[in-house]
Order: C-alpha cells, then structure tokens, then sequence
C-alpha cells in the first residue's frame, strides 16, 4: 500500500459543527478512512454500507478479516434499519446507557456491508457519547464502522498522537478532539440470547447492567483460557507492550524483589504502579497510570502508560494488579492480556 497523506484536523470538542468535521464527513462519504475520538478511544471509521471503504480499515490496521467490527451510530433511527429487531431488554439499555461505552451484538439487519460482521448474523452497534464522534455520524449521515484507530495488537489510541504514531501515511485522515475520557473500550454485550452475556468488559459495569435489566451473564472464555470466546476479538493477543509484562500479585516488597532479581540478571526494568505507588520501587523507569483511590483514572491512563513504556527500551516490565470491582474488571482484562497471562503470584 502507498503513503497517503493523512489530514488532521484539530477540533474544540465544545464547538457545534465547524469545517474541519464537515470535511472529516465529506471524506467517509466518499469511502475513505478517517480516525476520530470517542469516549472511550479513538476509533478509525468508514462508511458501514461500503464492502470497499470498510476493507480499508482492515487493511490500515493489519486487522485479521475474521474480526468483526463495531457499528457507530447518532440515532436510534439509524439502529432500526441496521438490526433485524430490538429484544426488549435491548431497548431498556439502550434508554439508560446510550450514548455511552456499551456496545450490544443484536441479529442484523439488511445492507451493511458482509465485511463489518466478518460473516456473522450478528452485528454489534453502539452511540457513542463523544460530541466530535456524533457530529461526524450525523454529518456523514451514515452508520460508520469502527475499531479502535491503533495497529492490531497494540494498546488502543486515547490520544491522536497515538494513531498519528500507529496510522500515519495509512488513513486519509484524523481529527484530533483531545484526549478520550474512559480509556478503555467499550462493554461489548451479547443481546441475542435470554440472558444478555457480557463479551468483553468496559466501560460499563456488570453491576450497572444487572441495575437496569436483571441477570446478565459473563463469556465464560473470559475467566478460562481452555475456552473459545464467543467475541471473535477476544481470543488474539492485544495491548502489549514491546517488553515482556508480568503482573505481580502480592505487596510491594514482593514486587520490588522480582526487580531486583532482573536487575541481576543484568535487564532493564520497568514498573506499572500508580501514583501511590511509585516511591515504592527502584527500577530503570517507574510509570504511575491514575491513583490508586479511583480507578477510573488507572483505565483512563492505561494504554497510555504501556505505550510510553516502548520508549525506554526495557526488557521487562512488572505491574501491579488491581481489584476486579467496578471498571477494575476491565483494567484486569486488559493487563491480562498484554501479559499473555503471566501473573506471579505471592505465596503468602
Ligand atoms: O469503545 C469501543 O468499543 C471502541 C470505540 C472506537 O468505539 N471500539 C473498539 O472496537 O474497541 P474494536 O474493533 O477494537 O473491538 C470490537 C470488539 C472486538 O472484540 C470484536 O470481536 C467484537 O467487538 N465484536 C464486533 N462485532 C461482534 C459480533 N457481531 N459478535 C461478537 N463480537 C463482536
Ligand atoms: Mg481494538
């Protein structure tokens, strides 16, 4: 693929429409790829009706084709035509969560096109709660398919210059909105069954879906690695770090100890903590990503945090764990993965 110059336009996120996004839409109209922020990570978007646009998408990223993507939408009129229909229980989450960080798979509809789904009969679809991302929906006038704007494999984009470093010369352009607010993606949640089986955890909680319809259930896969997830995405490797990164389960002289003990073996270290946390280590570079009192701020920092880690050169990398209430449960998910599941745990 040759080098194409990618636009960026920069844009006040508490502005109405201006240029820069009439033009971003202009560009998905025409089946080009254009990055574009959202709540929870930037997402880089192409015309969902379009087998041609969409392949760009796959093809930037280096994404496997058999990884569905997720459907952005300004209304809920757009939602009609893209689903076969609205289970009951969809329609009530939908009224308390949207726009917002909760994706729902639901039985397609007619005229997307077969590339976004990856050949499911399914499609997920969300609103997202970003005014830069519901300007450029409505403006484009289309249901726009988006993954997170980062390379395949690596932590997803919660600042432009993350996809400028990922997508540069790749997409037609980006508009640069600010840094994202949740840092993490959005809940993917399965409503084609009786009881809604969450895919992959996010932004929203499982405690504040059960509030709003009842018993919802979570993909088995997540918690057993034996398991095919039922979220094509879920099973291939993601949000890695260049280092090796272990998770340490246990206390800060624990953690401390594994440095020192690589240290030894002549490699250079890095630490995950939080801003509580770092006088408690000694290690070639100590990155705090939030404050241990909220973790909301510990997945809004996240991907940043494991993207700067590639600018030290480390040759391993150990990161404290965190609890698994609330949103820590995508916190965990996510570091799991960059670790390939390798936790050490302290024998206590
Ligand atoms: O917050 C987000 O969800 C961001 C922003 C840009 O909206 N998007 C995002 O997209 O994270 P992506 O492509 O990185 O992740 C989409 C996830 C993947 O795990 C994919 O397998 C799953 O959603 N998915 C998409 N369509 C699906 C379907 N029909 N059935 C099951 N899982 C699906
Ligand atoms: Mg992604």
């Amino acid at each position: 693929m040759g080098f194409i110059e990618t636009k960026n336009w920069i844009v006040d996120k508490e502005r109405e429409i201006v240029p820069q996004i009439e033009e971003a839409a202009m560009w998905i109209r025409e089946n080009e790829v254009v990055a574009f922020p959202t709540e929870t990570v930037y997402g880089l978007g192409a015309n969902a009706y379009s087998e041609e646009a969409v392949a760009k998408i796959f093809q930037a990223k280096g994404r496997p084709s058999d990884n569905p993507l997720i459907v952005h939408i300004a209304s809920v009129v757009q939602l009609e035509r893209l689903v076969d229909e609205i289970p009951l229980h969809a329609k009530i989450l939908i009224d308390a969560f949207w726009p917002g960080p909760l994706t729902l798979v639901l039985n397609k509809g007619e005229g997307i096109a077969e590339n976004v789904t990856a050949g499911l009969s399914t499609v997920a679809v969300r609103m997202p709660d970003h005014p830069v991302a519901l300007a450029i929906i409505s403006e484009a006038d289309l249901p726009i398919a988006a993954p997170s704007a980062n390379v395949s494999g690596k932590p997803s984009p919660t600042l432009a210059a993350h996809v400028l470093s990922d997508l540069n010369g790749k997409i037609a352009g980006i508009v640069d909105g600010g840094p994202t607010g949740v840092g993490l993606e959005s809940t993917v949640l399965d409503c084609t069954t009786e009881v809604p089986m969450i895919l992959r955890p996010g932004g929203v909680t499982r405690e504040q879906l059960e509030k709003v319809i009842g018993n919802v259930v979570v993909d088995p896969a997540l918690e057993d690695d034996g398991q095919a997830p039922k979220s094509p995405g879920v099973k291939y490797k993601h949000y890695a770090p260049q280092a090796k990164l272990f998770l340490v389960d246990g206390t800060a002289a624990f953690l401390q100890e594994q440095v020192e003990n690589a240290k030894a073996a002549g490699k250079k270290v890095g630490v995950l903590t939080t801003i509580e946390g770092v006088p408690n280590y000694q290690a070639d570079v100590v990155l705090p990503s939030g404050t241990a009192t909220d973790l909301a701020t510990v997945a809004q920092h996240l991907y940043e945090v494991l993207r700067k880690f590639d600018e030290y050169d480390l040759d391993v990398i150990y990161s404290e764990t965190f609890s698994e209430e609330a949103v820590g449960k995508a916190i965990m998910n996510r570091l799991t993965k960059a670790a390939g599941g390798d936790v050490i745990k302290e024998q206590l």
